[in-house]
């Protein structure tokens, strides 16, 4: 670990905002004494309460510290929190403003138009979520927001949902993204991780390609039954990825 639990961004100056959503903000700073550049996802302390964010951040330190090194992931450089005192309400709170310290990706658009390298990022894409359910860890919000693009290859981020499990255990929370959360989470079933996450990721092969062998395979990727999808090697192992 490049740091070790920080209490302040004070050796971190601001740059620029690089992306929000409901549970964070992630912006762009540099480490004064190295010029190194990094992600900051700060936990939203307005949308989440305290007990929310620090279960996000020990879930995001204890997926990404598993994590680590492992190739297409955001990789983890640091973490901490500073507290702020909240004087809105009439008793004077302290809050924890929990943060971690991620590899900056610079991140671009897909270029979807040239089918060769769409397959490509799709198959590494699929490989990366084998190799993390190899290392124990489910994501559990596949969808596109949540895949930078670098030099054309995926880098899986926000791992706020992870889970670790060898896959053999039914979760029950409600966890994702519409319309990338498999029916049976929507209907409020306990659900088994990795048949989730392959519905998903046949989701996403329809977003990036379109065309009559790709929707065959999402179909199947996407049925119903969760026990009738494919596994993910089956998917890997399909003749259209094959190249
Ligand atoms: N390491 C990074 N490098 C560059 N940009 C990043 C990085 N991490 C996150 N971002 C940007 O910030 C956005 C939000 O990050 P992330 O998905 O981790 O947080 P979130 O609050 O869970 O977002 P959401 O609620 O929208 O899913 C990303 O979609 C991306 O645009
Ligand atoms: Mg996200």
């Amino acid at each position: 670990m490049l740091f070790p639990e920080l209490q302040s961004l004070e050796d971190f100056e601001y740059i620029k905002n690089l992306g929000s959503g409901y549970s964070s903000t992630v912006d762009l700073y540099k480490h004064i004494q190295t010029n190194k550049i990094v992600a900051v996802k700060k936990l939203s302390i307005k949308n989440l309460s305290q007990s929310e964010c620090r279960k996000t951040y020990d879930t995001e330190i204890t997926i990404l510290t598993k994590l680590k090194g492992c190739s297409n992931v955001v990789q983890l450089i640091g973490f901490g929190f500073y507290t702020t005192i909240d004087n809105s309400t009439r008793r004077t709170k302290t809050l924890n403003n929990y943060f971690l310290i991620l590899e900056y990706i610079d991140a671009q658009p897909l270029d979807k138009n040239n089918e060769r390298i769409t397959k490509q990022f799709y198959y590494k894409l699929l490989q990366t979520v084998q190799k993390i359910h190899e290392l124990g860890v489910v994501h559990r919000d596949l969808n596109l927001n949540n895949v930078l693009v670098q030099n054309n290859e995926p880098i899986l981020i926000d791992f706020a949902f992870g889970a670790v499990t060898n896959g053999k255990q039914k979760f029950a929370e409600f966890y994702g993204t519409k319309p990338y959360v498999a029916p049976e989470i929507v209907d409020g079933q306990s659900y088994l991780p990795y048949p989730t996450e392959v519905y998903s990721l046949g989701v996403i092969l329809l977003e990036l390609i379109n065309n009559n062998e790709s929707q065959e395979i999402a179909a199947q990727m996407m049925q119903q039954n969760p026990y009738k999808r494919p596994n993910l090697e089956d998917v890997i192992a399909h003749p259209y990825f094959q190249f």
